[in-house]
């Protein structure tokens, strides 16, 4: 049985407004301009609460039907309880996928309009992100990947343990969960491979997250969480990450810390 890692829905609540900023509209308008006219049908991958659907659903025209996918059928749930509108203003429909990404297939993703998905590619495994775009490329409909994790974090002020914890990070990123090993940072460059493979076109944007005193408590969520993950990942750096963390803290309630966490978005295409 696969062991689900579990999202918290505060932890998604935290850093939707940023990921709403960070998010790439020229790729959405892109995605846009190649929808036919008519109703049209997008499946959300790892749609969590929904906070791509609140995103892009204004950006198309409707009317629109939304099928969320995810292993965490509670998440979806609340997803349907918020709903979301069209560029009308319109409601969209909204039907719930629960079930796990490495069973994906072309048939799951019937009569597509546009697939999409946000903050998810790097938390698959290699097979995962296969099954996803080989379903992809088997439906023949334009693909939105938005905010994929890339490992790149800078920090201001700099400190000299900065890349020592990213590179740690970046490591915990592809560890084994279960019988699965995730792909982490990699997992952009081998989603692009996978569609220029099966000859489709790749566009790319940069969508950093830029974090600080104007959201504290996402900056702070942020920094505690990649702390977390790298003394997991590498724990002879605790002595010294008990101490990083402290000057990290105090900068932050001073408002002296900022961070940008970079992302990528990718829209691929027939
Ligand atoms: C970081 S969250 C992003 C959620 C949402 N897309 C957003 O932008 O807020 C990743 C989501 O993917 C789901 N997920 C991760 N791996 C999955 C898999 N192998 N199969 C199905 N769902 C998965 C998680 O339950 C979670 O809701």
């Amino acid at each position: 049985m696969t062991e689900v890692i579990e999202v918290s829905s505060d932890w998604l609540a935290l850093r939707e407004p940023e990921d709403a900023r960070a998010r790439s509209r020229h790729l959405a308008l892109a995605a846009a301009g190649q929808l036919a006219p008519g109703p049209i049908l997008i499946h959300d991958l790892g749609s969590g609460t929904g906070s791509m659907m609140r995103w892009l659903a204004p950006q198309l025209p409707g009317p629109q039907t939304w099928v969320l996918h995810d292993w965490n059928a509670s998440l979806i749930e609340r997803a349907m309880h918020a709903g979301a509108n069209d560029r009308e203003g319109r409601s969209v429909s909204i039907r719930a996928r629960s079930g796990e990404l490495a069973h994906l297939e072309s048939d799951d993703l019937d009569g597509a309009s546009l697939v999409t998905a946000s903050a998810l590619l790097d938390v698959l495994t290699s097979t995962e992100v296969g099954a996803l775009t080989g379903a992809c490329v088997g439906v023949g409909c334009p693909v939105l990947l938005s905010l994929s994790v890339t490992g790149r974090v800078s920090l201001d002020p700099w400190d000299p343990r900065d890349d020592e914890f990213e590179a740690a990070f970046n490591a915990h990123q592809r560890r084994r969960a279960g019988a699965r090993r995730l792909v982490g940072p990699t997992a952009v460059a081998l989603a692009r491979r996978r569609f220029l493979e099966a000859g489709w076109n790749v566009r790319a944007a940069a969508t950093p997250w830029r974090l600080g005193d104007h959201d504290q408590p996402l900056l702070d969520e942020w920094f505690a969480g990649w702390c977390d993950a790298a003394l997991q990942e590498r724990a002879d750096l605790r002595v010294d990450g008990a101490a990083y963390r402290a000057l990290r803290s105090s900068q932050s309630r001073r408002g002296a810390l900022s961070a940008e966490v970079a992302h990528t978005d990718l829209l691929a295409w027939p």
